[in-house]
């Protein structure tokens, strides 16, 4: 397909997700369905939108026409939560968890992400760019358009350089667009057992100026939690981050309720991430911040916690994005099916603030709400075409991907057919 001109029509249910970005509280519940709708992308871009018998083209000769009778058109999923650059894996510990070892537990022994951090220090840049890169693809089958991911299994200057390296060529290379996030305060690496405040110094001394130098990184996100990151040692880190033009991210609240939602509130953070134990104060702040609430169910279901209460924080006002955390430990999964199932049944979202969730909210969550997650005229042409004529099935059809073509900036990057 050329990508210069596209043409898509009789799409039974055309989802905009268009309006004001983030969508907060009871306006994520509005993702702007065109019955027979039609879209028109030229150079990337799209350039119009609108029910198919008002098309404004005479003749489809000059263009790439995709007949979308009895399917969903929608914007391309935004998934801005992974650690997608690591090495090895980690099945046995999914399973000593099930048997009742707390996730933290397993860090303090050593394991969980320090055994991540072993293997992707000892691995390549192409070793690690080729096992992302299988990665990306089976995200892109997913309909995810944009990603994001994170450093942040190096640990040291070297390795964290290495994997935002590896994100840079391969934002180049594939048509998965990758948002890098540098996340050196992952955990603290075994050189600094003891020495959490020295390893904050290490990061604000000599890893972060570097990062920015490298100038691959838009974001800084810290493991804010109990045992490792403390509310100062983030906000020490992330003050200092910001002070070097690196926007802020915050792993919140995830396993004990040490207050991260106040924090990214208080540091105007992009967004706030899982958050199964935020406060009430918490998620009030959420409410009135600027912060996106990013929640990634699939890592409560994959570690047996509670659910982060994403109903209350929509009903309190925030702008709510779902988002996979696919990583080796905590949630070795990015299925998108799984994400919306789990909000639903879970979560008690409705599918079209599931929909906001995944698309324009995620996009904001990445500072890209004015390039991505909607189908407005002057949006990048990034497209998830359903098999299914509406966006109900997203949910319906569980834990199955109903993704039948995916189109970056125009041009059709993956179809049901090529799948192996
Ligand atoms: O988002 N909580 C910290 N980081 C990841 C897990 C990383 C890992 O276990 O390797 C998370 O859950
Ligand atoms: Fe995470």
């Amino acid at each position: 397909m050329a990508g210069e001109k596209l043409l898509i029509k009789h799409a039974a249910e055309l989802v905009t997700c268009a309006g004001a970005a983030p969508k907060m509280g009871a306006a994520m519940a509005d993702i702007g369905i065109i019955p027979d709708g039609a879209l028109l992308a030229e150079n990337g871009k799209i350039s119009w939108v609108g029910p198919t018998a008002e098309l404004p083209v005479r003749s489809e000769a000059e263009w790439e026409v995709i007949d979308a009778a009895g399917q969903c058109v929608m914007p391309g999923f935004v998934d801005s939560h992974t650690h997608m650059v690591f090495g090895g894996y980690r099945a046995e510990e999914f399973f000593w968890r099930l048997a009742g070892t707390p996730y933290l537990e397993i860090l303090e022994r050593g394991g969980g992400i320090l055994n991540t951090v072993q293997a992707t220090r000892s691995a390549s840049l192409a070793e690690l760019k080729a096992m992302t890169l299988g990665r990306l693809d089976n995200m892109l089958a997913m309909g995810v358009t944009t990603v994001e991911g994170k450093s942040g299994y190096g640990l040291d200057k070297e390795t964290e350089l290495r994997q935002l390296a590896v994100m840079a060529e391969l934002n180049r290379e594939q048509p998965v667009e990758i948002v890098p996030t540098f996340m050196g305060a992952h955990a603290v690496p075994p050189e600094y057992k003891g020495r959490t405040d020295d390893y904050v110094d290490y990061m604000i001394k000599e890893v972060l100026p570097a990062v920015v130098k490298q100038g691959i990184a838009e974001f800084c996100d810290v493991f804010c939690e109990q045992g490792v990151f403390s509310l100062a040692q983030s906000r020490r880190l992330l003050k200092a981050a910001q002070a070097m033009g690196l926007k802020a991210k915050l792993h919140a609240d995830e396993i004990v309720a040490l207050g991260g939602a106040e924090l990214a509130a208080e540091l105007n953070a992009c967004s706030a991430d899982h958050l199964l134990q935020a406060s009430d104060a918490g998620i009030a702040a959420l409410g009135k911040a600027q912060a996106v609430a990013t929640v990634l169910p699939m890592t409560a279901f994959c570690l047996r916690e509670s659910y982060a209460r994403a109903r209350t924080m929509i009903d309190s006002g925030a702008a709510v994005a779902l988002a996979t955390d696919y990583n080796p430990g905590s949630c070795f999964s990015h299925s998108i099916p799984l994400v919306a199932a789990l909000a639903a049944i879970q979560l008690k979202l409705e599918p079209a603030e599931i929909v906001t969730a995944l698309t324009i909210n995620g996009a904001a969550a990445v500072n890209r709400a004015d390039r991505v997650g909607s189908l407005e005229i002057g949006k990048q042409a990034d497209i998830a075409i359903l098999g299914y004529p509406s966006h109900l099935f997203l949910v319906y059809h569980a834990g199955m991907n109903i993704v039948d073509k995916v189109i970056k900036q125009g041009r059709l990057a993956w179809r049901k057919s090529d799948q192996k």
